[in-house]
């Protein structure tokens, strides 16, 4: 039996317009004291060692968020929410009463954007009354900008061309996966337009390249190996089509009509030649150039997972946290 309490949660946070002032990492000692202040000493020091406010800002969203969705979702007191990282260094809040997760939860942070995801209220019961331990939901994210990286992109592809840039980073994809980008990925992705040239088809592939990136690193970080997952290369991606860009900078619901385009779920996963259907992977665009990725999988009952809605991720303001995490101090 699963609880039938679950909650998905899926925000953003956009941490450019934040702190406007502070153009150095220092500056947010003053301007983002607030923020600051409800992290601990360890936390704070990792923040401000930042050598790009950028960064900093990241880094400081995303310390709160963790804490924040532990404090909100499982009722656990601001101070008394305690992040740890697992076995496999994946950081996790572990409820020190019963040794649980009440909160499974990951972060991912990229060109301003700082995405949180969680499953709150889950677990299983078995059949004698016993609720189960340890591992019931694993949650991953990532999100990718495409233009963060255009201009160097565009160089080394114009300079070392496709099949360069695809081995780059062949160690991170499936040994599937760097053949199929360099081979067959323009004559079998939808989208690219009948009179695509130059920079418009390399920048359709990019798409495409960061698609899958995307898909992996929420897959691996959903799995808690992350990049150092000894079975890296025998996982493999297929079917797998980028979402087309979004009009908006949000993200839309699967029905609304003329849009489906932009959340893509279909693709397969495949390791060591053998598809594997473990969990809910969902893609979606937001606004031109940002992409995320979901992947949530729950391995004592996997039909649970699969059968979650998951996103759209919705913004959330900076206030809200400060002001419900202040209101959680005790
Ligand atoms: C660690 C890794 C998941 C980071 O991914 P990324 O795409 O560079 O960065 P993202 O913004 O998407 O994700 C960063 C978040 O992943 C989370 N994370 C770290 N280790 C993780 C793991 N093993 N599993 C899942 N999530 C992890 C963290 O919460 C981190 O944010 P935070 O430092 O603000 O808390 C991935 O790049 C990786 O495996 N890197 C190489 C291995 C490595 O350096 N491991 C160090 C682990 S301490």
């Amino acid at each position: 039996m699963a609880s039938d309490s679950v909650q998905v949660i899926q925000y953003l946070v956009d941490t450019r317009p934040l702190w406007p002032k502070a153009t150095k990492t220092k500056d947010l000692e003053n301007e983002a004291a607030r923020a600051l202040a409800l992290l601990t000493d360890e936390e704070k020091t990792k923040v401000l060692r930042y050598y790009f406010v950028a960064d900093a800002k990241m880094s400081l969203t995303s310390h709160l968020l963790k804490h924040w969705v532990v404090a909100r979702y499982a009722n656990v007191p601001w101070w008394d929410t305690k992040l740890t990282r697992d076995d496999k260094t994946k950081p996790v809040y572990v409820d020190p009463t019963t040794g649980k997760q009440p909160v499974a939860f990951n972060v991912s942070h990229q060109a301003g954007l700082v995405a949180l995801v969680a499953v709150a209220g889950y677990s299983t019961t078995k059949e004698n009354g016993e609720t189960g331990k340890g591992e019931e939901v694993n949650i991953g994210t990532d999100i990718v900008c495409t233009s963060e990286r255009r201009t160097r992109d565009h160089r080394v592809i114009d300079t070392e061309g496709w099949g360069k840039f695809v081995d780059m980073h062949a160690d991170v994809f499936g040994r599937g996966e760097a053949r199929y980008l360099k081979g067959d990925l323009l004559s079998t992705q939808p989208g690219l337009p009948s009179l695509a040239r130059g920079d418009e088809i390399t920048d359709f592939k990019l798409r495409c390249f960061y698609t899958l990136w995307c898909l992996r690193e929420a897959y691996v970080k959903m799995t808690g190996d992350a990049l150092l997952a000894p079975w890296l290369r025998d996982l493999e991606f297929r079917r797998f089509r980028a979402p087309v860009g979004g009009l908006e900078f949000g993200q839309v619901r699967e029905e609304e009509e003329g849009r489906e385009g932009e959340v893509v779920m279909d693709q397969e996963v495949w390791f060591r030649g053998e598809r594997v259907v473990d969990a809910r992977i969902v893609m979606r665009s937001l606004g031109e150039d940002y992409m995320t990725c979901t992947a949530v999988r729950t391995p004592v009952r996997k039909e649970d997972a699969l059968g979650w809605k998951v996103g759209p991720f919705e913004f959330l303001e900076m206030e809200t946290v400060l002001g419900d995490a202040e209101a959680r101090l005790g």
